[in-house]
């Protein structure tokens, strides 16, 4: 409830003092944060067709993705069914693909598929 009393006094233009609505505090460490997170380039991937466009964060790409709200194929999670295979159009911080991912890809490693469920990002 605001008890505020206004007077004819109070209302005349200038006098009344509008305090404005302040910016959210930022300490240094959050400021280098929202920073570094502003400067991240976004992965790219594709999946049957469809094109996803995941903000780096770190763990396992389809972790990632998921969180993200992308609607990534996946089942095992293991690196063994390879449902969760993507192609990598952008992959700035990918970590190197893993034995399974060898394993299950093959030769489709160098046209650069990758299993997102192994994947990590770095
Ligand atoms: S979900 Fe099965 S290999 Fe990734």
């Amino acid at each position: 409830m605001n008890n505020r009393v206004f007077t004819v006094g109070s209302l005349i233009p200038g006098r009344l003092m509008v305090k404005p609505a302040s910016a959210p505090i930022l300490t240094e460490k959050s400021q280098q944060v929202v920073r570094e997170k502003s400067h991240q380039v976004e992965i790219i991937i594709e999946q049957n067709g469809s094109r996803f466009e995941i903000h780096p964060v770190k763990g396992k790409l389809l972790d990632a993705a998921l969180s993200q709200g992308m609607a990534i194929q996946y089942k095992c999670r293991k690196g063994t069914c390879g449902q969760c295979a993507v192609t990598v159009l952008q992959g700035p911080g990918l970590s190197k693909p893993n034995e399974r991912e060898f394993e299950k890809l093959k030769n489709k490693i160098s046209n650069g598929y990758r299993l997102a469920c192994q994947a990590e990002i770095v």
